[in-house]
């Protein structure tokens, strides 16, 4: 295709180095595609006559016959998608395939195709985020009352219920979701036509072309059509920050399903056993979405090491985008489905998770909001007094109801049996009402209002 000025074909290393074709050949759609908006722009500005298109559209439809049953040939030495397309349409219609190249290059023909691919990847990503949405939602609602600890610093804190800990996740994924079609809203303008880096002495119509393909408009600057891989490098960072939270619950779930805590049980379907260790039920799904985090955020990291350092416009070194790009999205798009199937199936142990609930001294803090609410003591005495009591106890190895009223008014003589009213777990969640808060009431409404969001038609993002 270049080969006009050298008198010798590549080195071999040159060639192995230099070819695309081994990863970029499933770019082969989004490449014909666009192959076919810019032939019918070529057409319909007079810039080639309506034979010559003609020839080369039903070349182009026929090269995407072949590659779709799976008959097209990838040749090395034909280096990426765009020469292999060409090169086939050659064969199929003649010299005449040498026109479609007009007024335009592989430069922003590559980011074209990558844009496409990009844009359908985030569409995508973002359908399996709300499907996850959903199963946690409605998770929330069926355990709007499961009462659990909540931790900080992996410390027992203060009882909350496990669907507001389900819907803790639907919060960052939908966080997650408006990153996505941020994405896409801002990468969608239309390199096609920038041609190499400079634009085209030809009168195309870029606008013609951007709309063919859905974008909202043609790119305004050529030097930045060709020079721009912002798209993937967004479209990774979004992603990456998914993946981070998808992580944080999958190791929740390796926590969790440990026989030391043994708050949840996933189903058979998504744990595996020991070949030497007959009890064991490992949560191999679970680990391998916190692990594929890291080929995430990976790919994101070498991305920006690659562009960090480019001239405008193209060099060869963005050909390095697409790799790390594809193993990128495609990984959180499995993450996606194992979370999902993983949520769908498995199980909280509300027993194992009430008695969790309550050990830890989990309702200090009811005891010290009862004492600022009934008795009027300034937040930071109750403090003091809910500590002497926790001291006791501890002392005694018993929880907080387990003091006798003498013990209690030991540490605040004010203090009536009222108190004990506030020291179950279940008094705890439903107390805290505030907007935002755990109590079962609140989850309910949030699981509800999720679920109806999730089912209208922009599925609420
Ligand atoms: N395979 C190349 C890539 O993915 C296509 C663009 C090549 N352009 C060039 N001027 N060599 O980036």
């Amino acid at each position: 295709m270049w080969g006009g000025r050298f008198a010798s074909g590549p080195a071999e290393i040159m060639e192995e180095i230099n070819a695309s074709i081994g990863f970029d050949k499933r770019l082969a759609p989004q490449d014909i595609r666009g192959s076919l908006a810019h032939v019918a722009m070529l057409g319909k500005a007079g810039i080639l006559p309506p034979a010559d298109v003609a020839a080369i559209e039903d070349g182009l439809k026929a090269v995407r016959a072949e590659i779709e049953g799976g008959g097209f040939v990838f040749k090395r030495e034909l280096e990426d998608i765009h020469m292999s397309v060409e090169s086939r349409l050659t064969e199929i219609v003649g010299p005449t395939a040498g026109r479609l190249h007009t007024a335009r290059s592989r430069n922003d023909q590559v980011a074209t195709d990558m844009k496409l691919w990009v844009r359908d990847t985030l569409d995508s990503l973002d359908e399996q985020a709300a499907g996850l949405q959903r199963a946690l939602a409605e998770k929330a609602l069926a355990h709007a009352a499961t009462v659990m600890p909540g931790f900080t610093h992996l410390q027992s804190a203060q009882p909350v219920t496990f669907g507001h800990h389900c819907l803790a996740y639907v919060e960052m994924l939908a966080r997650d979701r408006g990153r996505f079609r941020d994405a896409r809203a801002r990468l969608n303008e239309c390199p096609l036509g920038a041609a190499a880096l400079a634009g085209t002495s030809f009168p195309i119509d870029r606008h013609a072309t951007a709309a063919a393909l859905g974008f909202d408009r043609p790119t305004a600057n050529s030097l930045d059509s060709v020079a721009d891989r912002d798209f993937a490098l967004e479209s990774l960072s979004a992603a990456s920050i998914c993946a981070v939270h998808l992580s944080r619950f999958a190791e929740e779930l390796v926590v969790w399903t440990s026989a030391q805590f043994n708050f949840v049980r996933l189903s058979d379907g998504y744990t595996t056993g020991s070949s030497i260790m007959p009890q064991k039920r490992n949560p191999d799904a679970a680990e391998l979405v916190r692990a594929k985090s890291g080929r995430v955020i990976g790919a994101l990291t070498g991305l920006l090491i690659v562009m960090k350092g480019l001239p405008l416009a193209y060099s060869k070194d963005m050909q390095e985008d697409k790799e790390g790009t594809f193993d990128a999205l495609q990984a959180l798009s499995l993450c996606l489905a194992a979370m999902t199937g993983m949520v769908r199936d498995l199980e909280p142990n509300a027993d194992v998770l009430a008695r969790a609930a309550g050990s830890g001294y989990a309702t200090a803090t009811d005891l010290a909001d009862w004492l600022v609410r009934e008795l009027g003591l300034p937040f930071r005495e109750a403090h003091h007094v809910t500590g002497r009591l926790v001291g006791a106890a501890s002392a005694r190895g018993v929880g907080l109801e387990e003091l006798s009223l003498s013990d209690m008014q030991e540490a605040e003589p004010r203090i009536t049996d009222a108190v004990y009213a506030v020291l179950g777990v279940e008094n705890s969640v439903s107390s805290r009402t505030s907007y935002g808060g755990t109590a079962p009431d609140n989850v309910r409404t949030q699981a509800t209002r999720w679920l109806a969001l999730l089912d209208t038609p922009s599925g609420a993002a």
